[in-house]
């Protein structure tokens, strides 16, 4: 593999690692808020998130490359109101999905197949989390300002498994 496509995949790992990190940080913030629907979602997010980083470090250990489990970054925690709170994970994704755009760039320019195959299913998973990510503002912006709609809202985000 190409050192800098290795290089941007190591990376990645680490960002999904704090993506989870992320996530875990607005799951406290909605469970501190008493609103466990939402701090389950987030919880199911991050774990999600260290799936995908996983993805990745079983890839890169496949092709024979290394992994560099570097340091994770802190998570600010001064979130202001749930409608912050989801929009943080929307700019968030829209983000990763630009970090995962450039290593499929690297990865096209060094005519590197098989890492390209093995991003697509990120592709395809970035244009899920962010219409999730979207629907979440959504909802919130539309029914967040009265409490009990966030209420019923919360009841609702809670079914996710
Ligand atoms: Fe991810
Ligand atoms: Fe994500």
């Amino acid at each position: 593999m190409n050192k800098k496509v290795a290089e941007l995949l190591n990376a990645q790992v680490n960002k999904e690692f704090y993506s989870a990190y992320l996530y875990l940080g607005i799951s406290k913030y909605f469970t501190q808020q008493n609103l466990p629907g939402f701090a389950s979602w987030y919880k199911v997010q991050a774990e999600e998130e260290q799936e995908h980083a996983m993805k990745i470090y079983e890839y890169l250990l496949d092709q024979d490359e290394d992994v560099t489990l570097a340091s994770i970054a802190e998570v600010k925690a001064d979130l202001k109101s749930p409608l912050e709170a989801v929009k943080e994970a929307d700019k968030h994704e829209h983000y990763i999905t630009g970090e995962i755009v450039k290593i499929m760039d690297a990865a096209a320019e060094d005519k590197d197949y098989r890492t390209q195959l093995f991003l697509n299913w990120f592709i395809t998973e970035q244009e899920e989390e962010e219409r999730n990510s979207k629907d979440m503002v959504i909802k919130v912006e539309m029914l967040g300002n009265d409490k009990k709609n966030l209420y019923l809202l919360d009841k609702e985000v809670g079914s996710r498994k």
